[in-house]
C-alpha cells in the first residue's frame, strides 16, 4: 500500500475550526509529501451535487453530519492523504476512532479574534448566519476545542503563522517521525 513519502503515516488528517486555514494548508502538506490533497466538504457537495449552505437549509445540520460521517469513512483503507476535514466533524463522537484511524490528525488551533477576523470575509458558512455571528464563533470554538484536542496527535497553532509554515512545520513532523 501506497503511504505518504516518508513511512510513518498513512495519511495526514486535518481538524479545526473553520477559518483556521486546512484546506490551503493540506494542499500545501499535500505537494510537499507528494500526497493526495481530500476535503470532506468537497467530498459531501459532489455526493449531494449541491453546495453546503443548500445541504443545511434543505435538510438540516443532523443530515449534513451523517453525509460527512459517511464521506469520512469511504478513506478508511486509503493511503497517500492529506485530509482536510469540516470543522465539526468532531462533533459527531463516532467520527473520533475513524480520525485516529486514518492517519496523523493535525489540529490547527487559533485564537479567537484571528478565528473571527477570517470567518467574517464571507458569508458562506451556514452555522454562522446567526443573529450574532461573533457571538456563535466563541461558543463553538468553546464547545469544541476539547474536541479538537483529543483526536489529535499534533497541535499547530496558526495564530501568527502563514498556511506555508504551518504547512512546513507539518512535514517536519511527518518526516521526523518517518
Ligand atoms: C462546519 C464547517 C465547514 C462545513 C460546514 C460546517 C462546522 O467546513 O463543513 O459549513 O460545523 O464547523 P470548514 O471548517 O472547512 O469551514
Amino acid at each position: 500500500m501506497r503511504r505518504l513519502s516518508t513511512p510513518a503515516y498513512e495519511n495526514v488528517v486535518l481538524v479545526g475550526f473553520m477559518g483556521s486555514g486546512k484546506s490551503s494548508v493540506g494542499r500545501l502538506v499535500a505537494r510537499t509529501v507528494e500526497g493526495r490533497f481530500v476535503d470532506t466538504d468537497r467530498l459531501v457537495t459532489d455526493r449531494e451535487g449541491r453546495e453546503i449552505a443548500s445541504i443545511f437549509a434543505e435538510h438540516g445540520e443532523g443530515y449534513f453530519r451523517q453525509a460527512e460521517s459517511s464521506a469520512l469513512r469511504t478513506l478508511v483503507g486509503r493511503s497517500g492523504l492529506v485530509i482536510a476535514t469540516g470543522g465539526g466533524i468532531v462533533t459527531v463522537p463516532a467520527n473520533g476512532p475513524v480520525l485516529k484511524k486514518l492517519g496523523l490528525v493535525v489540529w490547527l488551533k487559533a485564537h479567537e479574534e484571528v478565528i473571527w477576523e477570517r470567518v467574517s470575509r464571507n458569508n458562506k458558512r451556514p452555522l454562522l448566519l446567526t443573529e450574532s455571528p461573533r457571538e456563535t464563533v466563541r461558543t463553538l470554538l468553546e464547545a469544541r476545542s476539547p474536541m479538537y484536542e483529543a483526536v489529535a496527535d499534533m497541535t499547530v497553532d496558526t495564530t501568527v503563522l502563514t498556511h506555508a509554515e504551518v504547512a512546513e512545520r507539518i512535514c517536519a513532523w511527518v518526516r521526523g517521525r518517518g
